[in-house]
């Protein structure tokens, strides 16, 4: 039988339709107490992102709270910068506050999509090392934040969210794709640094997921907002035949945090409704 009263903090919460938010949802449903980070309340807003994809009343990681409480779980919300080491440390103390320590850790957030996007030749190299900074060398302050208290229990469950993009590459997306190598590296490490003091550290490779993310992304390649509602139809190359859900995403986040998951350590495990079959 899994334990499910556990401390998990998830990065990358404030968009309504992301799928951090559905991660903590998922997690608080499993009977974990949750600490729901970003960077802004609402979440970093895109350059390409077009308007009202949020709903009015939306108060990014606040109404995440809120709605988790409702629901009947534990809850609690913390803003920083997951590149930044002073931010870092602040919101571990907040999360030891308010439950004690973190458990788990889902290291979902990740630079907006059109930070350093473009042709080799079209990056700047400024945005470059910022991707770089948000996706890789935060993805490893909050893992090191978390590792000494995970390996003192004996139990831990670190998640890297990353992306097929970081296995395969991603035409256009030097930054993104290198930093998503950089965040699967980082947890196939953990994996054997911690493995022997039961912790596991493993990789999520989500494929096409419905978020504003991806919203923002197919609106900056057409050079014009797309309609959300198109994306849900059938996606050429997917076996599925739709885009994946941030559910999607949750549910596989779920087991790898689970006591269920103990024996699995190291993966990477992608979620892409069938497109790679790697
Ligand atoms: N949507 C997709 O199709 C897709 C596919 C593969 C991987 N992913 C990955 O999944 C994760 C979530 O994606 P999403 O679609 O929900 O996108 P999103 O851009 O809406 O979510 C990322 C969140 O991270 C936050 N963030 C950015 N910089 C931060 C910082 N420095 N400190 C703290 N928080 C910060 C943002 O504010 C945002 O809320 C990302 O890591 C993304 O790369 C998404």
């Amino acid at each position: 039988m899994d334990t499910q009263n556990r401390v998990a903090l998830v990065t990358g919460c404030g968009k309504q339709d992301g799928i951090g938010a559905a991660i903590a949802r998922r997690l608080a449903g499993d009977g974990h107490a949750v600490v729901v980070v970003d960077i802004e309340a609402g979440g970093a807003r895109d350059t390409h992102e077009p308007d009202g994809l949020a709903k009015a009343e939306w108060r990014g990681v606040e109404s995440l709270v809120e709605e988790i409480r409702t629901a009947g779980g534990t809850a609690t919300s913390a803003l920083g910068d997951i590149s930044n080491r002073e931010d870092v440390a602040r919101i571990m103390a907040d999360a030891a506050q308010a439950f004690g320590g973190v458990d788990i850790l889902i290291n979902n957030a990740g630079a907006p999509f059109s930070m350093g996007h473009g042709d080799i030749v079209d990056v700047d190299p400024v945005e470059f090392e910022r991707v770089m900074a948000i996706n890789v060398t935060g993805t490893f302050l909050m893992g090191q934040a978390v590792a000494a208290r995970m390996r003192e229990q004996r139990w831990g469950r670190i998640v890297n969210v990353a992306s097929v993009a970081g296995r395969v590459g991603s035409k256009m997306n030097s930054a993104y794709s290198a930093s998503k190598a950089g965040v699967i590296a980082l947890a196939q490490t953990w994996a054997l640094d911690l493995g022997a003091d039961g912790v596991t550290a493993n990789a999520v490779l989500p494929g096409l997921i419905h978020t504003s993310r991806t919203i923002s992304g197919m609106s900056k390649k057409a050079g014009a907002p797309i309609d959300p509602a198109k994306l849900s139809k059938t996606v050429p190359g997917v076996p599925a035949g739709r885009a994946g859900t941030p559910e999607d995403v949750a549910g596989t986040v779920s087991f790898l945090a689970s006591d269920s998951a103990a024996y699995v350590n190291g993966q990477s495990l992608i979620v892409d409704g069938g497109s790679l079959r790697l």
